[in-house]
């Protein structure tokens, strides 16, 4: 591995912390599923798209070729050429495809999600995949949760690739990640651009397509074009028909309407915050399209 990365196992004492941090979760979750807690406050969130479905439905389309892109989406971006030993932890998992790519790549994996059709989908892609590895743990939790985060242990790397925005509270969650990032870590997220007015309107978009099942497939068909412009064609026009990070474009565009809550910030925002929390910018990437999710790598100093 080119970077320098603490080694420390996953012990059974703190295997047993998360565990509890995970039952507690669901516990508390079964008691209030639409209110998550801060420490400081306390945030109703509103209900959330069924970002899980979507990800068992892209589960089935994942293969070899889409997990090497997700290895090399991460060796890109955080610059190394491997994550032997290290700890990675992935906020919001998803269909787990980037904790398979971590865990291939050398890293002790923790994933978790608040979906719990998104953890039972991470759950089968490592039973597909790695059923014999205990170098990825998978867990239900909310980012939103700092006591949750806390009993997860420190990680050499954070990854929250699209999650952060999801939650109904971004500043929160922005800073509620550096709970278990260890100093000298790294930090790798990605969130939507905010482009103003357009940002207001794909906002009330996507509320109306995840609070109304019937007004799904008219708001599909009315956006098909602008999607087609603005997502297919530069994908064709570069031949990529596939995205750079092992994703499917059909699975990527739900997830875009449905995507709710949905906040949105400026990458200069976001910079400062993280400068004023003690870090500082390693990498940017703007997104593909100006809608579209910019990524950050910041370290923690020491
Ligand atoms: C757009 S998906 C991104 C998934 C994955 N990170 C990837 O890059 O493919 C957003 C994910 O964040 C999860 N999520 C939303 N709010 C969350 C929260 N408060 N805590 C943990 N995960 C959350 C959703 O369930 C969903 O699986």
């Amino acid at each position: 591995m080119s970077s320098n990365h603490g080694t420390a196992p996953f012990s059974r004492g703190r295997q047993r912390e998360r565990d509890r941090a995970h039952d507690g979760f669901e516990a508390r979750r079964q008691l209030r599923p639409m209110k998550t807690t801060a420490p400081a406050r306390s945030i109703i969130v509103e209900r959330h798209y069924e970002f899980g479905r979507n990800w068992q439905r892209f589960s089935k389309v994942i293969d070899e070729k889409r997990i090497s892109v997700a290895m090399r989406s991460l060796t890109e971006m955080l610059e190394v050429d491997d994550l032997s030993g290290a700890r990675f932890l992935d906020v919001g998992a998803g269909s787990g495809l980037f904790s398979l790519a971590a865990c291939r790549l050398g890293a002790e994996v923790c994933s978790f999600d608040c979906d719990s059709e998104s953890v039972a989908c991470a759950r089968e892609v490592k039973r597909r995949y790695l059923p014999d590895t205990s170098r990825w743990v998978i867990g239900q939790g909310s980012v939103l949760e700092r006591d949750y985060l806390a009993a997860l242990g420190t990680f050499d790397f954070v990854y929250a690739w699209g999650v952060l925005h999801h939650t109904g509270a971004l500043w929160d969650a922005l800073e509620n990640i550096l709970v278990p990032l260890r100093a000298d870590g790294k930090l790798y997220i990605a969130l939507y651009n905010d482009q103003g007015r357009v940002s207001d309107y794909w906002r009330w978009v996507k509320r109306l397509y995840s609070h109304n099942a019937s007004m799904r497939a008219p708001i599909t068909c009315a956006h098909l074009p602008f999607l087609a412009a603005t997502r297919l064609l530069p994908r064709m026009l570069n031949g990529r028909l596939k995205s750079d990070r092992g994703m499917s474009l059909w699975h990527d565009l739900a997830d875009w309407l449905g995507g709710y809550p949905f906040e949105v910030a400026k990458p200069q925002d976001i910079i400062r915050f993280y400068e004023e929390h003690g870090c500082s910018l390693l990498r940017f990437r703007r997104g593909g399209d100006p809608s579209g999710n910019n990524e950050y790598v910041f370290r923690v100093h020491p």
